[in-house]
């Protein structure tokens, strides 16, 4: 018997990467990291993963500590639990937290994030956590990891195995998790009402399908992918929750196609990036927030009137002036708070296809690794 195929052709089930099959993984891996923790009347549930709702009681504040991706996880929720507990939350990149000397003790509630549950410097600063004190709270993907056994809490990230280095559906996952938390300590410390509580989880719910549709705008995106093969450099830029997408965007981007990209906060722009701002340079702008929307676009109307090559990312729903745009990405809608999801989808694809025209190995771009288990 002569089999001409190999496994990890099998592996990728059709797809032509493990990124692309990840990235169209990312529906199933939503759904079943939040529907097992859900009731009957959409409140949130934890006690399935045995997290007791007593430590949340006296948490005053809050530390989200991790690496890359799973870091940029954290700056959304940052933002989730301030709005919604007005509890101060900082977040803090793991090499540089294990050595500062962070303020915290018993009353801090410390969630490290982390897709393999081995990185060196996520693990440190767990253990630092630890020996503080504090209570902590991991998000971890792989069952029985290192974080995750030494964690005092554990929320698994149902994605399944992540083979491309480029972290998609666990990121997608992770925010499942951090939106499930924010709600049930929100909930749990009545800053939201039981009511409240159910809708924000019926919206959350109601991700998957908006997710499923992102996927479809596959082609598109792969057309504008196509367009910034030549490029040297790109500027992604946002506000609020979409500044913290940006720097994923950004991240993701330039790992696998290595063109050198940067995440602005759109309002900075004026304090130094514009000057590199010019004919042909591209930017992605997002705008899935109205509070910060005519901000927003004005920001484009600056990098647009420098000659940049507006990627515009907002909502369906946004009524937009077709002069201040080269290309158009329309998500489906969802309201502002769950934008992350559909817009993160959205940029995974854009970085994804933009390698793939480049000719790089998307799967494992160079000097890069999966897990990263040493300093
Ligand atoms: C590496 C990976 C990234 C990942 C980061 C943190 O740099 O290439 O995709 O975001 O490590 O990994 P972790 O397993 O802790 O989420």
């Amino acid at each position: 018997l002569h089999v001409n195929w190999d496994i990890t052709a099998a592996q990728k089930n059709g797809y032509p990467h493990f990124m692309l099959k990840e990235i169209f993984e990312q529906p199933e891996a939503i759904r079943s990291t939040i529907l097992p923790r859900i009731t009957m009347d959409n409140l949130p549930d934890l006690s399935v993963d045995q997290i007791p709702n007593r430590i949340f009681e006296k948490v005053n504040r809050v530390i989200i500590t991790a690496c890359g991706t799973a870091m940029h996880a954290g700056l959304i929720g940052r933002a989730l639990i301030e709005k919604l507990l007005r509890i101060p939350v900082v977040v803090e990149i793991a090499s540089e937290f294990r050595y500062q000397e962070p303020i915290m003790d018993e009353n801090t509630l410390v969630i490290t994030i982390s897709q393999s549950g081995e990185t060196a410097d996520t693990l440190a600063s767990l253990r630092l956590a630890k020996e503080a004190g504090a209570v902590t709270l991991s998000i971890v993907n792989v069952k029985g990891s290192t974080i995750a056994r030494e964690s005092d809490y554990v929320l698994y990230t149902h994605a399944g195995p992540e083979i491309a280095v480029a972290s998609t559906k666990a990121y997608t996952a992770q925010l499942s998790c951090l939106y499930l938390l924010s709600y049930h300590f929100a909930y749990l410390r009545r800053t939201i009402t039981k009511e409240q509580c159910a809708e924000y989880i019926q919206e959350l719910k109601s991700v998957i399908p908006a997710v499923e549709q992102t996927l479809q705008l596959d082609k598109k995106i792969d057309a504008i992918g196509k367009n910034l093969i030549c490029k040297e450099d790109l500027f992604f830029i946002g506000r609020g929750l979409d500044y913290a997408l940006c720097c994923e965007g950004s991240i993701k981007l330039k790992e696998i196609s290595y063109i050198h990209s940067e995440a602005y906060a759109a309002g900075e722009l004026k304090h130094g990036t514009l000057s590199l701002i010019t004919e042909g340079v591209p930017v992605v702008a997002l705008a899935t927030q109205s509070k910060v929307y005519p901000k927003m676009i004005s920001n484009i109307r600056e990098v647009k009137a420098r000659g940049a090559e507006v990627i515009l990312i907002t909502n369906e729903r946004q009524e937009i002036n077709r002069e201040i745009y080269d290309y158009h990405i329309a998500l489906p809608n969802t309201s502002d708070i769950l934008a992350p999801f559909t817009a993160a989808i959205a940029m995974q694809l854009l970085s994804y296809y933009t390698s793939v025209h480049r000719g790089s190995n998307v799967d494992q771009p160079r000097n890069l690794a999966k897990a990263v288990t040493v300093e």
